[in-house]
């Protein structure tokens, strides 16, 4: 494990204007020493994976490929006490399922919004490095409490870093190609003011639901950065610059995968925002290949509502699942069979 110390005597790749506050294991650093990330670890020789150029994908073995390969999944795992305070944090079992399929023990896994830490803490149980970036400061300290028991063993050689900026300062922090997998939920463009004020507790025809049982959650932060705060054009504009930036940091063969939902804006009389597909749009633009969807379904977590009305001859559904878009950064001259 490299000391503040001599974290302070390595030469960073890239020279920051303004130096951000980065924290592992509770401590903070000072400079992020990339070579460590590349720390050659033992390789098994497995049969039944992908072999490109030489490259493995991961180290699933044949039984387990076939099995992580349902395109509708749920994912149940216990809510740790720092999940509950962020209020929008993925299960831990989600995480774990996408890092052990797109990258292997050694590599390195980016969060860009990262929370209280969720992909990082499944990242260090599978023996991955990884490195989020996180505006909120008080996410990072739930971060910094270090790895619950109930989600697994922390592994002390494998790094955790979180670096509280903007995401979209991430080309600051990270050289070029440095990435094996990129893992994030992100913040929807005043998503969650909207849902706050239109469907906290009531229904469309302004009634108290009976019976609610359902927790929202608060918006992230008051922050100008914080792009759960932007309206949506603004959003999407965001998103483009943040898929170009991933775009350069992963590796060339490396996977994006993006947790999404999409909501309804009914403050301006817009039945359904298509965020999934507009995320697709931007990703694509970015240089992105779409390459898989997966269902995340969660209706087994909420309580069904009565939305719409009988008169009013608008009938909703509750959502109840969320996407998971796949996207690669193909490798340069690879041919498909
Ligand atoms: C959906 S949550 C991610 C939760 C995470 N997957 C977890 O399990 O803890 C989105 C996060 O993005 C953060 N955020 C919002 N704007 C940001 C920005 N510009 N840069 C970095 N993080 C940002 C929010 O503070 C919030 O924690």
């Amino acid at each position: 494990m490299i000391t503040a110390k001599q974290h302070k005597q390595i030469k960073p790749y890239i020279i920051v204007d303004k130096e951000p506050l980065i924290w592992e294991d509770g401590r903070q650093l000072y400079l992020i020493d990339f070579k460590t990330f590349e720390k050659p670890i033992e390789k098994k020789k497995i049969d039944h994976t992908i072999v490109l150029n030489g490259h493995e994908l991961n180290d699933l073995n044949g039984s387990d490929w076939t099995i992580h390969g349902k395109s509708v999944q749920t994912f149940n795992s216990p809510i740790t006490e720092k999940r509950k305070k962020h209020g929008a944090a993925f299960p831990i079992s989600l995480a774990k399922h996408f890092i052990k399929i797109y990258s292997k023990p050694g590599d390195t896994i980016l969060d860009p919004f990262a929370g209280v830490g969720t992909t990082l803490d499944a990242a260090n149980i599978l023996k991955r490095h990884s490195i989020g970036v996180e505006l909120n400061d008080d996410f990072i300290k739930l971060f910094n409490q270090g790895i619950d028991p109930k989600d697994g063993k922390p592994n002390f050689d494998y790094r955790r870093i979180t670096i509280q900026d903007s995401a979209l300062n991430l080309n600051k922090h990270f050289p070029i190609e440095s990435v094996d997998f990129i893992l994030t939920s992100p913040p929807y463009a005043n998503l969650l003011n909207k849902i706050r004020e239109r469907f906290a507790d009531k229904d469309y025809n302004g009634n108290p639901y009976k019976n609610q049982s359902r927790k929202l959650t608060k918006p992230y932060s008051k922050q100008e950065e914080d792009l759960g705060n932007v309206t949506y054009e603004e959003y999407l504009l965001k998103m483009k610059e943040l898929f170009l930036s991933l775009h350069q940091v992963a590796k060339q063969g490396a996977y994006n995968t993006w947790v999404v939902r999409d909501y309804r804006d009914m403050e301006n009389s817009i039945p359904y925002i298509n965020l999934h597909s507009d995320l697709i749009t931007v990703a694509q633009q970015a240089g992105w290949v779409m390459w898989d969807i997966i269902i995340w379904d969660q209706s087994n977590q909420r309580k069904l509502v009565r939305l719409g009305g009988n008169k009013s001859r608008r009938y909703y559904f509750n959502i109840g699942h969320s996407f998971i878009l796949v996207f690669r950064k193909n490798m340069k001259d690879e041919k498909f069979k």
